[in-house]
């Protein structure tokens, strides 16, 4: 079949579902062009988006700034690997380490890899900096975390869907509850093998746990005080999706090592990358990590433009301002409607989700998602009763009203 031949819906599915393994159950839209906060199906029907490719198109769909960067480049230089120097990874690797403050980066290409680097340094620096003896070093993790799919990540995973039959897995993680600071010093104060504290500042892929106040601040100041490595997972929160540039801003941390993938890029082009200071990053040497991928000319140019979309659009703090609202809205509705079909809204900026007033197994949220596509508005459950709202930060406050309204209006089609 010809690229160029257009599809129905119904066809592109049916495609995928022959073709293609079967490791997604996608919401039956099939989208084909895409515009700041919109996307349309291959019929031209205009959507909402509300997921914005799990907060990584933050900077809207197809930015003609990040877009042009990516085409510019791509008539120039696409790769050269590491094995030579290029034009654009220098700029970008002095760019990104003076927005975030940090001495160096260490550039991969999506977010499981960047998550698998920051481990790998953390293990690194444990032997050869805190002195833990070779093969024991052990790593913080929290329960219900997501850190992407690779066969390490997984390994200290809760979710028996994301493990099964997956085995053996690598060993050296402790999980602990997320949101209990008391549980980290614990085990911190017991255990003289722990290098780092892997954490995501909320909790998006489970269903957007926000920790209480204070916890991130209580969690780095226990991790200084037992010379362990506070690594943050921001690649879903990070880049101005919670209303700060990064989710730990929201608590003046800064990280010992900070992993950002997703919105780095403003969805354009797959980069991810680790960033930390020098007495960390100089543990890794020529030929003890890398990707043929991983600090290519075009995610240089395309990340450095997609950075400064979200400086010159304010994006994080239209994200604060707007996330405000769309609490408030939906909190109205919850209070009107008694809890009928919506018990809850949480997040912080534009990473939100509402609780479905039904089982976790029930399918519910998914009919409600069915339900807002057919209004014109594509989000998705996280976990079986929850519904995340992440729309690309590009929205103005009408369009986020409008967008209020079709998922009020959408969620009253469902009261009991
Ligand atoms: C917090 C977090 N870490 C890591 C990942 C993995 O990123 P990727 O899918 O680019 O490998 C995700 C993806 O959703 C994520 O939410």
């Amino acid at each position: 079949m010809s690229v160029l031949e257009k599809l129905s819906s119904a066809d592109a599915i049916a495609l995928e579902n022959k073709y293609g393994a079967h490791n997604y159950h996608p919401l039956p839209v099939v989208l084909s062009k895409g515009e700041g906060v919109h996307v349309w199906d291959v019929e031209g029907k205009q959507y909402y988006d509300f997921l914005s490719a799990y907060s990584a198109v933050n900077q809207g769909h197809c930015h003609p700034k990040i877009v042009g960067a990516m085409i510019e480049q791509s008539k120039t230089l696409t790769l050269t690997s590491r094995a030579f120097y290029n034009d654009q990874l220098g700029k970008y690797e002095e760019y990104v380490t003076k927005y975030f403050g940090f001495d160096k980066l260490l550039p991969m290409n999506t977010g499981a890899e960047a998550v698998e680097t920051a481990i790998k340094i953390c293990r690194k620096w444990a032997y050869e900096k805190k002195g833990i003896d070779e093969k024991a070093a052990k790593i913080v993790v929290c329960a219900n975390n997501f850190h992407g799919r690779t066969t390490t990540i997984i390994s200290f995973s809760n979710d028996e869907n994301a493990k099964k039959n997956f085995g053996p897995f690598t060993s050296g993680f402790i999980m602990i509850p997320y949101d209990d600071a008391d549980a980290l010093e614990e085990v911190l104060k017991n255990d003289k093998n722990i290098a780092g504290f892997l954490v995501e500042p909320i909790q998006g892929e489970a269903g957007v746990y926000v920790p209480a106040e204070g916890y991130l601040a209580k969690t780095k100041a226990i991790c200084e005080a037992h010379d362990v490595l506070f690594i943050a997972d921001e690649v879903q929160t990070g880049i101005a999706r919670t209303g700060k540039l990064l989710a730990v801003h929201h608590e003046d941390v800064q990280p010992d090592i900070l992993i950002l993938g997703k919105a780095i890029s403003g969805g354009a082009y797959p980069v991810s990358a680790v960033l930390a200071d020098d007495h960390i990053m100089n543990v890794i040497k020529p030929g003890q990590h890398g990707s043929t991928f991983g600090g290519n000319p075009v995610a240089a140019v395309v990340a450095i433009a997609a950075l400064e979309v979200v400086k010159d659009e304010q994006l994080a703090e239209n994200a604060e301002t707007l996330g405000q609202l769309f609490r408030a809205k939906l909190n109205e509705y919850i209070t009107e409607s008694n809890g009928n079909i919506a018990t809850l809204v949480r997040g912080k900026g534009l990473l939100n989700a509402v609780v479905i007033n039904d089982t976790e197994d029930s399918s519910t949220a998914w009919d409600i998602c069915m339900k807002l596509r057919d209004n014109g508005l594509l989000a998705k459950p996280t976990h079986g009763n929850i519904i995340r709202f992440a729309p690309p930060l590009v929205m103005n406050e009408e369009q986020l009203l409008e967008c209020v309204h079709i998922i009020i209006n959408t969620l009253k089609e469902f009261e009991k």
